[in-house]
């Protein structure tokens, strides 16, 4: 495994996270003047509000070169917030963000794009109808020839589309099909193979394997390793332990905005990241609730069951 050596030291269950030991991270990477190793992006402390809403605070996590970081967490946990400030779509207003070793505070997509960042969101901004080779070139067509007889170059933009899918080894019959015909799984992967040949450095991936059955979502986690095994940072977004568990080489759990926790994989196992995902504590007290209540006999045993399960499982 590639990470271990090289990532970070995990931070406590209930700590903000690790500081960050250059030493023993990086190896990719080296700050341009100082010629000292840097992530490839890295936050520490960050935050973000929303009027009186804080929806982030103090999280820390790196990202690097040819590594997967995983962020995890529920409903409203702020993973959408945290890839929004590395994506350009909005500003943190508390910590600090670096991109290889810069201070950045992102204004715009565009911003994000220039650097390097690409996101591949749940719902991708696709155009159904489009043949598939269109929608990989959109807004960055290829043309030929010059003023009134400028015109797309389609050949070039076809090949290029099946090239750069098939070096992904995603093999689809014909790129002059609508894109609206590929399943959300195979979407997903156009969407990465974009990001790659547009030579992003970065790739979030917001929730990509929600929508998707277990087939699929397997599809989806390999090209997350093909990135990775072409020198992309990953930014894997999901609520799934058991999705993100294999391919993640770094783990941040978030829970109501704060980290609950940030990994390195040789620290934590599936069972202990389930059970931090699943909070033992919290199970605990429901099934205490509904038996006070009397009612939902079987549901009360059925957490009672659950919590027995996780509590061995949670890390010290
Ligand atoms: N534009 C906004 N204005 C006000 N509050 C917001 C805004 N965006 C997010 N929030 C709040 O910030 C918190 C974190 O939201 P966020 O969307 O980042 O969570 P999430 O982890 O992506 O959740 P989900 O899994 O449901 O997508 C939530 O309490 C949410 O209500
Ligand atoms: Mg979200």
């Amino acid at each position: 495994m590639n990470s271990n050596e090289t990532a970070k030291h995990a931070a406590g269950p209930t700590g903000t996270g690790p500081t960050i030991d250059q030493e023993t991270l990086l190896q990719n990477e080296t700050d341009p003047l100082t010629h000292t190793p840097v992530h490839l992006m890295e936050l520490e402390g960050v935050g973000k509000h929303y009027g009186n809403i804080i929806a982030l605070t103090e999280v820390t996590m790196a990202v690097d070169m040819g590594r997967v970081t995983c962020v995890l967490g529920d409903n409203g946990a702020g993973k959408s917030t945290l890839i929004k400030i590395i994506a350009g779509l909005h500003q943190h207003d508390e910590g600090t963000f670096k991109i290889m070793g810069q201070e950045r505070k992102l204004t715009s997509p565009r911003e994000a794009l220039d650097s390097g960042i690409a996101a591949v969101y749940q719902d991708l901004a696709v155009v159904g109808l489009m043949p598939i080779w269109r929608n990989f070139f959109l807004g960055s067509e290829i043309t030929t020839g010059r003023g009134p007889f400028r015109r797309l170059d389609v050949k070039a933009m076809k090949e290029i589309t099946k090239n750069e899918l098939a070096d992904m080894g995603i093999d689809l019959r014909d790129v002059e099909q609508p894109i609206g015909q590929l399943s959300g799984g195979e979407r997903q992967c156009v969407a990465i193979a974009r990001a790659v040949h547009f030579g992003a450095k970065a790739l979030i991936l917001d929730e990509p394997t929600a929508a998707l059955g277990v087939k699929q979502s397997g599809v989806v986690l390999r090209y997350i390793l093909q990135a990775r095994d072409r020198g992309l940072g990953v930014i894997f977004i999901t609520h799934n332990p058991h999705h993100a568990f294999p391919v993640g080489d770094r783990f941040l759990l978030l829970k109501r905005g704060k980290s609950i926790g940030y990994y390195d994989k040789k620290d934590i196992t599936l069972d202990e990241l389930t059970a931090q995902m699943a909070g033992g504590a919290e199970l605990a007290e429901l099934a205490h609730e509904l038996e006070a209540l009397g009612s939902h006999g079987d549901l009360a045993q059925e957490l009672e069951a659950e919590v027995a399960e996780t509590a061995g499982q949670l890390p010290h």
